[in-house]
């Protein structure tokens, strides 16, 4: 009933056309999936241009960060409005390498979070716990209070909208992707907190995504688990042929992958 959502997100790499020209192979190589649902996540001084190549596509287009005001003197800042202007249709917020480069806290990401609706724009609301608070067996600690500040204050009709993305800020860029076990064990914890605070029908409506170190060898056992609905793909999404086996998981066959 929730249609699994593969997102890749470049981070500050590639330029304009190192960028149009990996988009224009992955319209290619993902083609349309339909089961699925597909967005890339470029630099911002990219997103017109590969907004124009997927056009004709089924893939959406994502941004990395918005600003939580819509306009203003905010030197150097993207608001939601202007993200939405160029057909953005997702927008990634509290990835764990902005709340340590830039000190982003729950409190702003929430703000992000409410001038992502108010811009029709479906925020993919990243959280986490870094290496030692799961040695300190406190993930699921760390994991209820992020989410509850996160969704502090969104209503109920704006909330079945929401992607949350469980990122697990040691699996980041390391090589070492959370067990299928471990994911589950979060977005399972994750939904039942959903069903919570607002209700089952809403929970079983919310897609939580994995991210950290996924590749087309590792998802399809991830894709297995129940309440693992998708992915927030780095590194391996910069590689049209690993991004488009991730996105088509569904043909994998175990022993091949
Ligand atoms: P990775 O990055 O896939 O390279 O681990 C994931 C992310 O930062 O969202």
């Amino acid at each position: 009933m929730r249609k699994p959502l593969f997102v890749g997100n470049w981070k500050m790499n590639l330029t304009g056309p190192e960028a149009t020209e990996l988009t224009k192979k992955l319209t290619l190589a993902v083609g349309d999936l339909g089961n699925v649902e597909v967005a890339i996540a470029p630099a911002f001084t990219s997103l017109r241009p590969v907004s124009s190549i997927i056009s004709a596509s089924s893939m959406g287009l994502a941004a990395q960060n918005l600003h939580a005001e819509d306009k203003g003197a905010f030197t150097g800042e993207i608001s939601g409005a202007m993200l939405a202007e160029l057909r953005v249709k997702y927008v990634i917020v509290g990835h764990s390498e902005r709340r340590r480069a830039f000190n982003e806290t729950d409190v702003m990401v929430n703000l992000k979070i409410e001038a992502a609706l108010r811009n029709n724009i479906v925020p993919i609301v990243c959280l986490g716990e870094k290496g030692e608070e799961r040695l300190a067996r406190k993930t699921l600690t760390v994991v209820r209070k992020q989410l509850n500040a996160l969704l502090e204050g969104i209503p109920l009709e704006q909330s079945a909208k929401i992607v949350i993305a469980y990122e697990p800020v040691w699996a980041i860029g390391t090589g070492h992707n959370a067990t299928p076990d471990q994911a589950q064990e979060v977005h399972k914890y994750l939904r039942d907190r959903l069903t919570k605070r607002y209700s089952k029908e809403i929970a079983d409506q919310i897609r939580i995504i994995y991210g950290g170190s996924v590749r087309a060898d590792n998802i399809y056992d991830l894709m297995m688990e129940s309440d693992v609905d998708g992915a927030l793909v780095g590194s391996s999404s910069r590689d049209s042929e690993q991004f488009a086996a991730i996105c088509s998981y569904r043909h994998m066959n175990k022993a091949e992958a």
